[in-house]
């Protein structure tokens, strides 16, 4: 067996970000531990109200993850055994997770090849009689078509979803992720654009009610203190010393996004004349490139070759929801053709504000050394 090559860049290093914070989160930490309260007190209310601004809306609810506040949105909309929920098979499993934990079936609709994102026609042509809601995700930072898949949420009188999980910031004419649809889901895994120091979540609306039913359904579905008058309640709520650590972060994430935004432009550059298909250009603003996605062939033959000279990628994500080892939903019985051609190419390169400009050029060059050395892509713009 070789040794492992030595890494010389990482995926992502949290480190640098928490060296760059410095003091600001174990003071975040203390804060809390000397005040003795833990769970939804005033740092959770505080961090609501400062994410609710930030996204453009009148109220956030925090909850335990980015799972759990779709669940709960589902729940809080009236969804429930018998209704079916349609969604992308290229976004990881929590989406359909979420939505069967609800009590409801994901209907697979395909996605978009360029966005990677769901594609309104398809959704449409999956509505039927049982569809109550449309979960758009906004897949790796980027926007979703939202205007036109809201469109056909509202002709067809279904309610529209947002997942943000990968998108905290993404906007389009000023309008953030999160503000289109009935609501917003968010996670705060730490990997996130805007992360905790443990799991987290929150739903975002500016629906006075659907967010009294939220804060009732993350406690257990509480009215009032011991009194459960909201079927489909969990214990999902939201840390203060996670609060305390993201409500530090949030005056910060519109500067790391920017730094997201100038390492994906370097990538364009840096990439330019490689035969790979590299994430298709967006409007200023409607990409905070969560993940830096690019597409090839022989995509594990690429993958392969920059393990080998020390450069980490990942894969998000290699199996389409509907081909898990359970069965997580439905898909069309033309199947998901264009997700299924994702999962087989598409490569996450690394990209995160303290990814340096050093590294960036260095896995660039390696790309370009791997696909000269045999990997021959198709070449088109994705
Ligand atoms: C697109 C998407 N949706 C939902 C989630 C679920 O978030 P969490 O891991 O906080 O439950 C994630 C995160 O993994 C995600 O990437």
């Amino acid at each position: 067996m070789s040794a492992a090559p030595t890494l010389r860049v990482p995926f992502c290093d949290l480190a640098r970000e928490a060296r760059a914070l410095g003091d600001a989160i174990p003071a975040a930490f203390a804060r809390v531990v000397a005040r003795g309260w833990y769970v939804l007190g005033p740092e959770v209310a505080a961090f609501e109200a400062a994410f609710a601004t930030w996204c453009g809306v009148r109220h956030a609810v925090g909850v335990a993850s980015g799972t759990e506040a779709i669940q709960l949105a589902l729940v809080a909309l009236g969804v429930g055994p018998g209704d079916e929920v349609i969604t992308a098979a290229n976004a990881g499993v929590p989406g359909p997770i979420a939505i069967r934990a609800a009590g409801a079936t994901p209907v697979f609709a395909d996605v978009d090849e360029f966005t990677c994102c769901l594609d309104p026609e398809r959704v449409e042509a999956a509505i039927g009689p049982r569809t109550r809601a449309v979960l758009a995700v906004h897949l790796y930072g980027r926007l979703a078509p939202i205007e036109a898949l809201s469109e056909v949420a509202r002709r067809h009188g279904v309610a529209l979803v947002e997942d943000c999980a990968q998108a905290h910031g993404a906007a389009r004419a000023g309008v953030r992720a999160g503000a289109y649809g009935r609501c917003g889901c968010f996670s705060f895994y730490p990997t996130k654009n805007l992360g905790a120091a443990g799991d987290g979540g929150a739903v975002v609306t500016s629906d006075d009610v659907l967010a009294e039913r939220l804060r009732g359904l993350r406690q257990y579905g509480w009215r009032a203190k011991y009194a459960t008058e909201l079927s489909g309640g969990l214990n999902s709520r939201l840390d203060d010393v996670q609060a305390a650590v993201l409500a530090t972060k949030l005056p910060l994430l519109a500067q790391w996004n920017a730094r997201r935004q100038a390492l994906a432009a370097s990538y364009r550059c840096a990439l330019a004349g490689a035969d790979l298909a590299l994430p298709a250009p967006t409007e200023d603003g409607a990409h905070v490139h969560h993940l830096y996605v690019v597409r090839h062939p022989r995509r594990d033959a690429l993958r392969e070759g920059l393990r080998a000279l020390g450069i980490a990628t990942d894969v998000h994500y290699p199996i389409p929801a509907h081909r898990q080892g359970v069965p997580l939903g439905r898909a069309p019985a033309a199947g998901l053709p264009v997700t299924e051609r994702l999962a087989r190419e598409v490569l996450s390169l690394p990209l995160y504000p303290f990814l340096s400009d050093g590294e960036l050029n260095e896995v660039a060059a390696a790309v370009h050394q791997v696909l000269a050395a045999g990997g021959r892509g198709r070449g088109e713009s994705a």
